[in-house]
């Protein structure tokens, strides 16, 4: 099987990616932050959460790397736009990232390791590049811990099916639950896991990117239904969506 990722790069599902913020989406991981570091975000995609790490290093140097040129070009424009003169972007796999050994004082990695189909070679990569005695902070969804109500058979299958061609991309939905024994397996210590929900208000936030997702996907039978349902489904008063998150830091020793 060959890796994919699942999201692709649609405006509506780069949009999606960009209302993320270091302060909504990394907050487990500003503890860890000092003015000067030299931090790298694996998997920046648009560049909002990596532009809230620069901030917060400044004036140390921020290095965002996607293997998507396009989002890298989003993420140095932004970072222009806003005046942010500490952060590099550039196109880069996980899997062969283009630095020395030992160049980095800590990393960053959000919403990226669900789509891996060899984590534990990624880990190795980002543990050969990390300085000793560097921090590596990851954060994924977990696709068992979702909280859907009203709940309906077509709206579960939309959400099945989500799963289903995730791993068809040979991607890992409950990748969450695992991050804390793949920083161990991989030889980092002293970790520490957290979680956390993500409710998105509202509901029309997540039902227009998922339902967008199903119907580029043309060679499933029933997308439209799925599709119409996840859109019922974000008019319905009582809708209610909860994300899981999954967190995790560890040190290299
Ligand atoms: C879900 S987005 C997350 C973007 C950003 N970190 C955020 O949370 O808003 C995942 C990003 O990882 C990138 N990506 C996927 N596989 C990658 C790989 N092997 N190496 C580097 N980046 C990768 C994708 O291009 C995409 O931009």
């Amino acid at each position: 099987m060959q890796e994919k990722y699942t999201p692709g790069y649609s405006s509506n599902a780069t949009n999606f990616m960009a209302k993320r913020s270091l302060d909504t989406h990394g907050a487990f991981f500003k503890p860890y932050l000092r003015p000067g570091m030299k931090l790298l975000d694996c998997g920046c995609g648009p560049g909002t959460i990596a532009l809230g790490l620069a901030k917060a290093i400044f004036p140390g140097m921020l290095t965002g790397i996607d293997r998507e040129p396009s989002q890298i070009q989003i993420a140095a424009e932004s970072a222009f736009t806003q005046g942010v003169s500490n952060a590099d972007f550039l196109e880069g796999n996980i899997y062969a990232l283009p630095f020395p050994d030992n160049s980095f004082d800590a990393i960053f990695s959000h919403a990226l390791f669900e789509h891996l189909q060899e984590p534990a070679q990624a880990l190795r990569e980002l543990w050969r590049v990390l300085k000793p005695g560097g921090i590596v902070g990851l954060r994924s969804p977990d696709w068992g811990g979702f909280l859907i109500a009203p709940s309906t058979p077509e709206l579960e299958k939309a959400f099945s099916y989500y799963k289903w061609l995730q791993q068809q991309n040979s991607g890992n939905p409950y990748v969450g639950r695992e991050l804390r024994a793949l920083l161990r397996q991989s030889g980092f210590t002293d970790i520490k896991a957290s979680a956390s929900y993500q409710c998105y208000e509202p509901l029309s936030e997540a039902t227009e990117y998922l339902a967008l997702l199903i119907e580029a996907s043309a060679k499933v039978d029933g997308a439209t239904a799925m599709s119409s349902a996840l859109r019922e489904w974000s008019q319905h008063p009582d809708g209610f969506f909860a994300q899981a998150w999954c967190e995790v830091v560890g040190w290299k020793g």
